[in-house]
Protein backbone atom coordinates (compact mmCIF):
# COMPACT_ATOMS: atom_id res chain seq x y z
CA UNK A 1 0.00 0.00 0.00
CA UNK A 2 1.17 3.61 -0.53
CA UNK A 3 2.20 5.44 2.26
CA UNK A 4 -0.37 7.12 4.03
CA UNK A 5 -0.11 10.96 4.60
CA UNK A 6 -2.20 12.30 7.42
CA UNK A 7 -3.50 15.75 7.86
CA UNK A 8 -6.34 18.35 8.38
CA UNK A 9 -7.80 19.48 5.29
CA UNK A 10 -6.79 23.01 3.50
CA UNK A 11 -9.61 25.58 2.74
CA UNK A 12 -9.17 25.95 -0.75
CA UNK A 13 -10.06 21.65 -1.19
CA UNK A 14 -13.12 21.35 0.07
CA UNK A 15 -13.90 19.45 -3.15
CA UNK A 16 -11.29 16.38 -2.75
CA UNK A 17 -13.08 15.76 0.23
CA UNK A 18 -16.58 15.96 -1.20
CA UNK A 19 -15.54 13.85 -3.98
CA UNK A 20 -14.08 10.95 -1.27
CA UNK A 21 -17.76 11.16 0.38
CA UNK A 22 -19.97 10.94 -2.59
CA UNK A 23 -17.43 8.31 -3.86
CA UNK A 24 -17.74 6.08 -1.13
CA UNK A 25 -21.36 6.74 -0.30
CA UNK A 26 -22.27 6.49 -3.85
CA UNK A 27 -24.90 9.61 -2.95
CA UNK A 28 -24.37 13.65 -2.61
CA UNK A 29 -25.77 13.20 1.26
CA UNK A 30 -22.89 12.80 3.44
CA UNK A 31 -20.55 15.49 1.15
CA UNK A 32 -23.20 17.68 1.75
CA UNK A 33 -23.37 16.56 5.62
CA UNK A 34 -19.74 17.87 6.03
CA UNK A 35 -20.77 20.89 4.08
CA UNK A 36 -23.62 22.04 6.86
CA UNK A 37 -21.74 20.94 9.84
CA UNK A 38 -18.74 23.19 8.87
CA UNK A 39 -20.84 26.17 8.14
CA UNK A 40 -22.76 25.73 11.42
CA UNK A 41 -19.04 25.72 12.96
CA UNK A 42 -19.82 22.04 14.67
CA UNK A 43 -17.25 20.03 13.19
CA UNK A 44 -14.51 19.61 15.81
CA UNK A 45 -11.91 17.45 14.21
CA UNK A 46 -11.45 16.55 10.06
CA UNK A 47 -8.66 14.60 9.08
CA UNK A 48 -8.20 12.97 5.73
CA UNK A 49 -5.33 10.59 4.46
CA UNK A 50 -3.64 11.14 1.45
CA UNK A 51 -1.30 8.64 -1.46
CA UNK A 52 0.91 9.67 -3.86
CA UNK A 53 -0.75 13.30 -3.85
CA UNK A 54 -4.50 11.84 -3.85
CA UNK A 55 -7.10 12.36 -1.32
CA UNK A 56 -8.13 9.00 -0.65
CA UNK A 57 -10.32 9.11 2.62
CA UNK A 58 -12.12 11.55 5.06
CA UNK A 59 -13.01 11.27 8.49
CA UNK A 60 -15.53 14.16 11.00
CA UNK A 61 -16.12 14.55 14.62
CA UNK A 62 -19.00 17.10 15.31
CA UNK A 63 -20.54 18.05 18.24
CA UNK A 64 -23.26 15.66 20.17
CA UNK A 65 -25.59 16.83 22.49
CA UNK A 66 -25.84 14.04 25.82
CA UNK A 67 -29.54 14.30 27.72
CA UNK A 68 -28.11 14.22 31.24
CA UNK A 69 -24.30 15.34 31.98
CA UNK A 70 -23.18 17.10 28.73
CA UNK A 71 -20.16 18.94 29.18
CA UNK A 72 -20.03 19.97 25.55
CA UNK A 73 -17.03 18.09 24.40
CA UNK A 74 -19.01 14.40 23.39
CA UNK A 75 -18.27 13.91 19.67
CA UNK A 76 -19.54 12.15 17.31
CA UNK A 77 -17.85 10.25 14.79
CA UNK A 78 -19.69 10.58 10.64
CA UNK A 79 -18.92 10.53 8.35
CA UNK A 80 -15.70 8.00 7.55
CA UNK A 81 -15.13 7.51 4.10
CA UNK A 82 -12.69 6.12 1.78
CA UNK A 83 -12.35 6.02 -2.18
CA UNK A 84 -13.76 2.89 -3.31
CA UNK A 85 -10.48 1.88 -4.69
CA UNK A 86 -8.97 2.38 -1.80
CA UNK A 87 -11.12 0.06 0.40
CA UNK A 88 -10.38 -2.55 1.78
CA UNK A 89 -6.94 -2.01 2.44
CA UNK A 90 -6.48 -0.89 6.08
CA UNK A 91 -6.94 3.33 4.94
CA UNK A 92 -10.45 3.34 7.07
CA UNK A 93 -9.16 1.67 10.17
CA UNK A 94 -5.50 3.75 9.48
CA UNK A 95 -7.48 6.82 9.48
CA UNK A 96 -9.96 6.54 12.38
CA UNK A 97 -6.77 5.43 14.61
CA UNK A 98 -4.78 8.55 13.58
CA UNK A 99 -7.81 10.72 14.20
CA UNK A 100 -8.53 9.01 17.88
CA UNK A 101 -4.78 9.57 18.69
CA UNK A 102 -5.40 13.31 17.68
CA UNK A 103 -8.49 13.28 20.00
CA UNK A 104 -6.86 11.97 23.07
CA UNK A 105 -3.65 14.17 22.62
CA UNK A 106 -5.42 16.92 22.40
CA UNK A 107 -7.25 15.93 25.41
CA UNK A 108 -10.35 17.80 25.14
CA UNK A 109 -13.17 15.49 24.43
CA UNK A 110 -14.39 13.17 26.85
CA UNK A 111 -15.82 10.52 24.39
CA UNK A 112 -16.87 9.91 20.82
CA UNK A 113 -19.99 7.58 19.36
CA UNK A 114 -20.77 6.40 16.52
CA UNK A 115 -23.45 4.78 14.48
CA UNK A 116 -21.63 1.81 12.37
CA UNK A 117 -20.90 -1.88 11.80
CA UNK A 118 -20.04 -2.82 15.19
CA UNK A 119 -17.49 -5.60 13.74
CA UNK A 120 -15.83 -2.55 12.38
CA UNK A 121 -15.94 -0.24 15.15
CA UNK A 122 -14.98 -2.58 17.96
CA UNK A 123 -11.43 -2.86 16.58
CA UNK A 124 -11.25 0.72 17.52
CA UNK A 125 -12.34 -0.13 20.96
CA UNK A 126 -16.11 1.36 20.82
CA UNK A 127 -18.18 -0.68 22.81
CA UNK A 128 -22.22 -0.32 22.57
CA UNK A 129 -23.41 2.68 23.74
CA UNK A 130 -26.11 1.45 25.66
CA UNK A 131 -23.68 -0.49 28.19
CA UNK A 132 -22.75 3.38 29.28
CA UNK A 133 -26.62 4.43 29.61
CA UNK A 134 -26.63 6.44 26.54
CA UNK A 135 -29.05 5.59 23.16
CA UNK A 136 -29.38 7.42 20.10
CA UNK A 137 -32.66 9.05 18.68
CA UNK A 138 -32.50 6.17 15.18
CA UNK A 139 -33.14 3.21 17.14
CA UNK A 140 -29.54 2.07 16.27
CA UNK A 141 -29.02 -0.30 18.77
CA UNK A 142 -25.74 -2.21 19.32
CA UNK A 143 -24.53 -0.62 15.88
CA UNK A 144 -24.66 2.83 18.32
CA UNK A 145 -21.07 2.80 20.11
CA UNK A 146 -19.30 4.75 22.28
CA UNK A 147 -15.74 5.20 23.30
CA UNK A 148 -14.06 7.28 26.07
CA UNK A 149 -10.93 9.33 25.29
CA UNK A 150 -9.41 9.58 28.91
CA UNK A 151 -9.83 7.69 31.52
CA UNK A 152 -13.24 8.50 33.08
CA UNK A 153 -14.81 9.74 29.82
CA UNK A 154 -18.18 7.61 29.94
CA UNK A 155 -18.91 8.84 33.93
CA UNK A 156 -21.61 10.74 34.70
CA UNK A 157 -23.15 10.64 31.44
CA UNK A 158 -26.55 9.01 30.75
CA UNK A 159 -29.73 9.25 28.05
CA UNK A 160 -30.49 10.29 24.83
CA UNK A 161 -27.85 11.74 22.41
CA UNK A 162 -28.49 13.81 19.78
CA UNK A 163 -26.03 14.59 17.25
CA UNK A 164 -25.84 18.29 15.64
CA UNK A 165 -28.85 19.67 14.14
CA UNK A 166 -27.04 19.39 10.69
CA UNK A 167 -27.71 15.14 10.88
CA UNK A 168 -31.54 15.98 10.50
CA UNK A 169 -31.53 16.21 6.86
CA UNK A 170 -29.94 13.33 6.55
CA UNK A 171 -31.55 10.74 4.83
CA UNK A 172 -32.00 6.84 6.51
C1 LIG B 1 -16.50 1.45 5.73
C2 LIG B 1 -15.17 2.07 5.29
C3 LIG B 1 -15.01 3.45 5.88
C4 LIG B 1 -14.07 1.13 5.82
O1 LIG B 1 -12.80 1.63 5.42
P1 LIG B 1 -11.81 0.65 4.69
O2 LIG B 1 -10.54 1.38 4.46
O3 LIG B 1 -12.48 0.08 3.47
O4 LIG B 1 -11.65 -0.51 5.74
P2 LIG B 1 -10.31 -1.12 6.30
O5 LIG B 1 -9.50 -1.61 5.16
O6 LIG B 1 -9.68 -0.21 7.25
O7 LIG B 1 -10.86 -2.31 7.15
C5 LIG B 1 -11.22 -3.45 6.48
C6 LIG B 1 -11.93 -4.31 7.43
O8 LIG B 1 -13.16 -3.73 7.72
C7 LIG B 1 -14.20 -4.56 7.23
N1 LIG B 1 -15.12 -3.66 6.57
C8 LIG B 1 -14.87 -2.80 5.61
N2 LIG B 1 -16.00 -2.16 5.27
C9 LIG B 1 -16.96 -2.65 6.07
C10 LIG B 1 -18.33 -2.41 6.20
N3 LIG B 1 -18.99 -1.52 5.42
N4 LIG B 1 -18.99 -3.09 7.13
C11 LIG B 1 -18.36 -3.99 7.89
N5 LIG B 1 -17.08 -4.27 7.80
C12 LIG B 1 -16.39 -3.60 6.89
C13 LIG B 1 -13.57 -5.52 6.28
O9 LIG B 1 -14.23 -6.75 6.29
C14 LIG B 1 -12.19 -5.66 6.86
O10 LIG B 1 -12.18 -6.55 7.93
P3 LIG B 1 -10.89 -7.40 8.24
O11 LIG B 1 -9.80 -6.41 8.56
O12 LIG B 1 -11.28 -8.23 9.41
O13 LIG B 1 -10.61 -8.18 7.00
C15 LIG B 1 -15.06 2.16 3.75
O14 LIG B 1 -15.15 0.88 3.21
C16 LIG B 1 -16.09 3.07 3.12
O15 LIG B 1 -15.84 4.24 2.88
N6 LIG B 1 -17.27 2.51 2.79
C17 LIG B 1 -18.34 3.28 2.17
C18 LIG B 1 -18.86 4.36 3.09
C19 LIG B 1 -19.32 3.80 4.41
O16 LIG B 1 -20.07 2.84 4.48
N7 LIG B 1 -18.86 4.41 5.51
C20 LIG B 1 -19.15 3.93 6.85
C21 LIG B 1 -19.66 5.01 7.70
S1 LIG B 1 -20.05 4.34 9.30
Amino acid sequence: MARLLFRAPRPDEPDAVQAVHEAAFGRTDEAALVRRLRQAGDSRLELLAEADGEVVAHVMYSLVRIEHGDDGHALGLAPLGVLPPWQRHGVGSALVRRSLDVLRQAGTARLAVVLGDPAYYARFGFAPAAQAGLHDVYGGGDAFMALALRPGGLDGCRGRVDYAPAFDQLPE
